[in-house]
C-alpha cells in the first residue's frame, strides 16, 4: 500500500501518541487522528472544489457540454436470407459493433453518414453554425473532406492559428497479403490550419510519400501514422514525430522531422527505435517548462514508455520510463491540467474500436495511476468502444480552463479514407468517482469525463472574436 505525501501530512504531524505507556490513551489518540486526519481531507477536498470554481471549472458556459446525451440506437431485423446461406455461414451479425464494423449493415449509415449531412464551414458559417457532428463527414474550405486521420492540433502562438497535421489517407484501402490489416499507401502527412477549430483550410501534404527509393523510411508501401507536430522555442522550428514501420508492422520505429514553418515543407531526419525500444502508437507532449516528451507503446503493445527530447526536440534523451506494464494500451493522448498529468489510451484491437480509459501521475515520468473510463452518455456500448472511435489527441480550449476537446478518430477499414473525426467535449472537474484503493477511499484525482453529443459547439464566441 502506498500513500500519498498530502494525506501522510496529517498523520505525522498529530499522531505523535508514543510517549504515554497506556493502551487507552494510544486508542484515544489513533482515534482523534482519524478525525483529524478526515477534518483535514474534507477540508482540503473542498480548498480544490473552490480553486477549481475560481479556476472557471463549473462555468455556466460548460454546463450544455456537461449534459447527458443518450442513444438508443434500434438493432436492424434479421436479414433474409438462403437456407443455403444459412447452413454456410449461420451466424448473422448480432452486436452494434458486428453491425459497425460490415460494410453491408442497415445502420451503416448511423456510423458513417453520408456526403449529404457532411458539415460544411462555407455554407454553414454565414449561419453562425460552428456545430461538431462527431462521426459526419467534414469538408474543408475548398469543399473536400478533410484528410488528418491518427492526428494532433498545434496551436502557433506566432500566428495565433491552429494546425491539423494527421495521416493523409486519400488512396484506395487494400491488404498487402492475405493476413496483412487493411491499409493505404502512405501519400503524405496533411495539414490544415483554422483561426476557429472548425473552419480548416487545407494547407496541402506538408511530408510526402517517397515514390521510388524503395529502401526510404517513407516509400509508399511502409506505414507513416499519428504524426504530430511540436514548435521548439530555442531553435524556432516545427518538429514532426511520427511512427514509421514497415508493411507488417515489424520495424516498429519513431520517425522525425523538421521544417521552418508550421505549413512545411518538413525535412524526413531520421527514424530510429527510442532507447533501443519498440515504438508504435506514439504522441509527444510539450510542458509548460518547455521541456516535451516521446510517449510510445513497446514490448510488443503491452506497456508504454515515456521519456525526455533533448532541447532541440530531435532526438530522445537516454532517460526513459515504463507506464502501465502489462496493460496493452495504444494510442496515447496526453494533457495537463491544474499541475496534474492526464492520459487517454485505448486497447488494442487493430481497427476495431474498444473502451478508453483515463489515467493520471503527479510527475510526468510516473507513477502513472488508471482512473478508468471517462465516456459518459450515449449507451452503453457507445461507452465501451469511446463511441465507436480511438484516441488520438486532447487540445486545450482557450480561456475555459478545465475544458478541453477530445480528438478521436472513428476508423472504417473497409475505407480508410472515409475514416471519421469524433470530436467531443472533455472535462476535467470534481472528484474521481472511484478512489484508487491505495489511498484509503479518498479520490486523488480530479474526475475526467468525455460527454456524448450528436451535436455540440464550443461554447465561446468565436464571431466576436475573429
Ligand atoms: C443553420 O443552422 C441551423 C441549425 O442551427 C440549421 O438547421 C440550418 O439548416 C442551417 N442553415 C444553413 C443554410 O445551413
Ligand atoms: C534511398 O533512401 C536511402 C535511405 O534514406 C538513402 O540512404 C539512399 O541514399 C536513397 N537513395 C537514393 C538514390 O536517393
Ligand atoms: C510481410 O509478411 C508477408 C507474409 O508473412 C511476407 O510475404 C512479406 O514479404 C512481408 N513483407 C515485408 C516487407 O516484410
Amino acid at each position: 500500500m502506498r500513500i500519498k505525501n498530502k494525506y501522510k501530512k496529517p498523520t505525522a504531524l498529530g499522531c505523535n501518541a508514543g510517549s504515554r505507556s497506556s493502551l487507552a490513551v494510544v486508542l484515544w489518540s489513533l482515534v482523534g487522528c482519524l478525525i483529524f486526519l478526515h477534518l483535514f481531507t474534507l477540508v482540503h477536498h473542498t480548498d480544490v472544489q473552490n480553486k477549481e470554481m475560481h479556476m472557471g471549472i463549473h462555468h455556466p458556459l460548460l454546463l450544455q457540454l456537461e449534459e447527458v446525451e443518450e442513444e438508443n440506437i434500434q438493432m436492424p431485423p434479421p436479414r433474409k436470407r438462403s437456407p443455403r446461406a444459412v447452413k454456410r455461414k449461420p451466424k448473422r451479425p448480432t452486436t452494434l459493433i458486428d453491425e459497425f464494423l460490415d460494410e453491408s449493415s442497415q445502420i451503416r449509415h448511423i456510423f458513417f453518414p453520408g456526403m449529404k449531412t457532411a458539415i460544411d464551414p462555407m455554407k454553414d458559417a454565414g449561419n453562425n453554425s460552428f456545430y461538431y457532428y462527431p462521426g459526419k463527414i467534414w469538408l474543408d474550405t475548398d469543399g473536400n473532406p478533410i484528410q488528418a486521420h491518427g492526428g494532433g492540433i498545434l496551436y502557433d502562438d506566432r500566428s495565433r492559428t491552429y494546425y491539423w497535421y494527421g495521416e493523409y489517407k486519400d488512396g484506395p484501402t487494400y491488404h498487402a497479403h492475405k493476413k496483412g490489416a487493411a491499409r493505404v499507401d502512405i501519400i503524405g502527412v496533411g495539414c490544415y490550419s483554422s483561426k476557429d477549430l472548425w473552419t480548416w483550410k487545407n494547407e496541402g501534404i506538408v511530408l510526402a510519400a517517397e515514390e521510388k527509393n524503395e529502401t526510404h523510411d517513407l516509400h509508399k508501401s511502409n506505414v507513416l501514422e499519428r504524426p504530430k507536430v511540436i514548435y521548439n522555442d530555442k531553435t524556432g522550428k516545427y518538429v514532426m514525430w511520427m511512427h514509421i514501420d514497415d508493411v507488417n508492422y515489424t520495424k516498429a520505429l519513431v520517425g522525425v522531422a523538421v521544417s521552418d514553418y508550421p505549413t512545411g515543407p518538413f525535412d524526413y531526419l531520421y527514424s530510429k527505435r527510442p532507447h533501443g525500444f519498440e515504438s508504435r502508437d506514439m504522441t509527444i507532449f510539450k510542458d509548460d517548462n518547455g521541456v516535451a516528451y516521446l510517449i510510445y507503446s513497446s514490448e510488443d503493445n503491452s506497456e508504454l514508455h515515456i521519456g525526455p527530447l533533448n532541447g532541440d526536440y530531435l532526438d530522445v534523451t537516454s532517460e526513459v520510463s515504463r507506464m502501465l506494464a502489462g496493460q496493452h494500451r495504444e494510442a496515447p493522448a496526453l494533457f495537463k491540467h491544474g499541475g496534474t498529468y492526464y492520459m487517454i489510451t485505448s486497447g488494442c484491437t487493430g481497427w476495431a474500436p474498444n473502451e478508453a480509459l483515463v489515467h493520471a501521475a503527479e510527475s510526468i515520468l510516473g507513477p502513472w495511476e488508471t482512473m478508468g473510463n471517462p465516456c459518459i452518455g450515449g449507451n452503453k456500448i457507445f461507452r465501451q468502444t469511446t463511441f465507436f472511435a480511438q484516441s488520438t489527441f486532447v487540445l486545450p480550449l482557450p480561456n475555459l480552463p478545465g475544458s478541453f476537446i477530445f480528438v478521436a478518430d472513428r476508423w472504417n477499414p473497409a475505407d480508410l479514407r472515409d475514416s471519421r473525426y469524433v470530436w467531443l467535449p472533455l472535462i476535467v472537474g470534481g472528484a474521481a468517482d472511484q478512489p484508487l484503493e491505495y489511498n484509503f477511499g479518498f479520490p486523488l484525482w480530479s474526475r475526467v469525463s468525455i460527454y456524448w453529443h450528436k451535436r455540440w459547439r464550443v461554447p465561446y464566441r468565436w464571431s466576436d472574436k475573429y
